[in-house]
């Protein structure tokens, strides 16, 4: 995955476009910077991997040239996407994202979801000036899906009757539609239908591969890093777990009272006996050849 993303989104070309992406970003945010209200400044982009903005670019590339309104499009998907991290940090009670406190560690809950309100508010500010209806409503689309993605993985909470097929539909909605409208913006806006499937087919596949990854990480870099073993402290299953307890059924009540015990080294211990890593990296493997092929 890190490997495709160094060698084929973030190209030199890229990388100027983002440049304008990112003062486009620092723009945006100073009404509520530290020269405003002090709850942000642009440290808060520094660490970004740009993504989204990257994934859009580069797919303007290759159904011609990047517009003033793709990189105004690749601002307003980094606003929406740094928006739902603010939000995700609450909902999870993470202190820590990518090795730096979060907004509602730093601050509180309050302030982190008035934020998150306020960087989407100057995304559809920005939607406004790229004046595409069909944009804006596919960009509403996407934020809604990511809301439902978030509620359904709400209500599985600590439920270890959920199945795979829950799963993919928890992380298409929450994750890999936002990577799909990156995707298929750049058609979206030109209006060129001809590679729009193909877009949106790449998105969901490199989306669902990213989630699964990032699940996986979670797991497996437990003692690593501060930010992990999330999942276990917020009763959320994801596909290694689900598949250990498929795969053995003596697996079950393992795994439920290590969750109860948050026993992180006893959960990847019987994550790693049952296959369940390795099967989980084949299925995220799977996903990104399929995306290599789109
Ligand atoms: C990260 O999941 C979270 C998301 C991909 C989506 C979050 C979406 C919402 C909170 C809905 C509200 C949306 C907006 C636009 C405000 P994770 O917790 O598995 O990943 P992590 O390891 O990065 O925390
Ligand atoms: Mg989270």
């Amino acid at each position: 995955m890190q490997e495709f993303i160094n060698k084929t989104l973030y190209t030199k070309e890229i990388q100027t476009h983002l440049s304008n992406v990112s003062e486009l970003l620092s723009k945006a945010i100073y009404d509520c910077s530290s020269k405003t209200c002090g709850f942000i400044d642009d440290s808060i982009f520094s660490d970004a991997k740009m993504l989204r903005p990257s994934i859009l670019l580069h797919s303007a590339l290759r159904i011609g040239s990047v517009s003033n309104n793709h990189i105004l499009f690749a601002t307003a998907i980094e606003l929406i996407h740094t928006a739902s991290l603010l939000h995700d940090d609450v909902l999870d009670s993470s202190n820590y994202r990518r090795s730096k406190e979060t907004l509602n560690s730093l601050h509180n809950d309050k302030i982190a979801l008035i934020v998150g309100d306020f960087l989407i508010s100057k995304a559809y500010s920005i939607l406004e000036k790229i004046d595409n209806h069909n944009l804006q409503c596919a960009v509403t689309r996407s934020i809604e899906d990511m809301c439902r993605g978030e509620l359904l993985q709400g209500s599985l909470l600590g439920n270890f009757t959920i199945t795979e097929r829950q799963y993919y539909e928890i992380i298409n909605l929450k994750t890999a539609k936002l990577f799909s409208l990156s995707a298929s913006g750049a058609a979206i806006i030109n209006s060129d239908m001809s590679q729009l499937q193909q877009s949106i087919d790449f998105g969901y596949n490199f989306g669902m591969a990213y989630q699964i990854y990032d699940d996986i990480m979670d797991l497996c870099g437990a003692n690593a890093n501060k930010s992990n073993a999330m999942d276990i402290a917020n009763s959320v299953i994801t596909l290694p777990v689900i598949h250990a307890i498929k795969s053995k059924e003596s697996n079950k009540n393992n795994v439920i009272l290590a969750y109860k015990d948050e026993d992180a080294g006893k959960i990847l211990e019987i994550l790693k006996e049952s296959g369940s890593i390795a099967y989980a990296k084949d299925v995220a493997d799977n996903f990104l050849s399929q995306a290599i092929n789109s």
